[in-house]
């Protein structure tokens, strides 16, 4: 469940229901046709319209890497990796990858492919050691630079290891149907495949194979994180702006943009969060952040951060809004209890829990950023679990959607991705571009 909170975001009722027929005429652009093979809006309707058959395919090589490996290596940048992190970090373990195997149970989840730091390869080698390990590569296109050098270098380290035939029963290939360099070799060498719809770009993907191979890996209930998005997706089916709080979130945040804010700060009070505000800014970055316009998407760790990014917020230049993503429910909580001495002056708060004193923390904070002019939205779910997750990840889909429908982009590309790389590739002498 998810709820919306806009009472300190200096919009009112009235300013949001004059939207009424932007928010309805960009409803119907969305779902017109939406199951077309050359639009990317197939994620509208894929908690229902998912491959049945493949999404039972996922599981089962999931439990086949829980048996035969300790270690998964997930390869992917963007949105062939953030979202998957972001549920896995949500939903398991604070320090999951540390716990002693026995009590994890599953896999430890790496991450490769999302950077070009040789520090990070040699130390993920490093670590990976003598552990079991299989290898998830994820790319849509086939032809990203750093998921396909990372992969070049575990798929040597995995075939000197178990010799080219086991290995092959321990990469896994997330791709396009038909094309790209990563489906030719994964034909090639027989690589167990999965699909990635043309229909669903990458940063839509994570209720693809993309997500959720590596996050049932991790031993997240992926039937309940699709029950969640479904749920979701009948929630916000309705076109009125009045019924609909991921279209009221959209159109909020675009209000405030418009009243001069250009920068949307999402604050989250739970350290397991810290991935699912990466995942919403590359979500809102790449989707809104055209044509010389969209809101800046920045994100902080709160009350971490309230020790650094704090001063700025309160205090810097004012062009920051805030949304708070924020938990009912911690999944267990700590007493501060009474102490004799009191030398740390804390027996005021003796008899509360942790989780009173950062929901007061919050409070106290959002009191604070709201009087030093930065509204604030507000987005709480009930606690973190695969149901909350899902219906999460649709509600702020749609409304970034929705979001670049109202401020007049293409949500759907990112022509601006590409001009770094061709800069790279000429410096790099690639045949083509020198
Ligand atoms: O959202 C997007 O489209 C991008 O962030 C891609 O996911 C990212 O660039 C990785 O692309 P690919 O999956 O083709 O390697």
């Amino acid at each position: 469940m998810v709820k919306f909170n806009f009472e300190n975001s200096s919009i009112n009722e009235r300013m949001i229901y004059e939207m009424e027929s932007v928010v309805s005429e960009n409803h119907k652009k969305l779902h017109d046709n939406p199951n077309i093979e050359t639009d990317f809006r197939g994620w509208i309707d894929l908690p229902e319209n998912y491959d049945k058959e493949e999404f039972e395919r996922i599981k089962k090589a999931a439990s086949k890497i829980q048996s035969d490996s300790d270690v998964l290596v997930v390869i992917g940048i963007g949105g062939s990796y953030l979202g998957a992190r972001a549920v896995i970090e949500a939903v398991t373990n604070c320090f999951n990858n540390m716990l002693p195997a026995k009590k994890r149970k599953m896999p430890m989840i790496v991450y490769a492919g999302n950077n070009l730091s040789s520090n990070y390869l040699t130390d993920l080698l490093n670590l990976i050691g003598e552990r079991d390990i299989s290898i998830n590569v994820i790319s849509k296109s086939g032809t990203t630079t750093e998921p396909a050098i990372a992969f070049r270098v575990l798929r040597e380290a995995i075939e000197t290891k178990y010799g080219v035939e086991e290995a092959k029963k321990r990469i896994y290939v997330t791709t396009d149907k038909k094309r790209g360099a990563l489906k030719g070799l994964a034909d090639q060498e027989g690589y167990e495949t999965f699909v990635i719809p043309d229909n669903v770009g990458g940063r839509f993907s994570v209720l693809t194979a993309v997500g959720l191979l590596p996050i049932a890996t991790a031993g997240v209930d992926i039937d309940k994180l699709m029950q969640g998005a479904k749920d979701a997706r009948e929630k916000y089916m309705d076109p009125s702006v009045k019924f609909n709080d991921c279209y009221k979130y959209a159109v909020v945040r675009n209000l405030i943009y418009n009243s001069g804010k250009k920068v949307e700060v999402l604050a989250n009070y739970e350290p397991q969060l810290h991935y699912m505000t990466e995942w919403w800014k590359q979500l809102y970055g790449e989707s809104e952040g055209k044509d010389g316009k969209g809101i800046f998407p920045a994100g902080v760790d709160l009350t971490t951060d309230l020790h650094s990014m704090g001063q700025y917020i309160q205090d810097g230049e004012r062009i920051l809004m805030e949304t708070v993503l924020a938990v009912e429910e911690p999944h267990s909580d700590i007493i501060v209890k009474e102490d004799a001495e009191n030398a740390d002056g804390l027996n005021y708060l003796a008899g509360k829990g942790l989780d009173y004193i950062n929901k007061k923390a919050m409070e106290g904070t959002i009191e604070a950023h709201v009087t030093g002019n930065v509204p604030n939205m507000k987005i709480t779910i009930d606690k973190l679990d695969e149901e909350n997750l899902g219906h999460l990840i649709y509600f702020f889909e749609k409304a970034c959607a929705m979001s670049g429908f109202i401020l007049g982009v293409n949500p759907f590309n990112q022509p601006g991705v590409e001009e770094y790389k061709s800069n790279m590739f000429r410096l790099l002498e690639k045949p083509g571009y020198c």
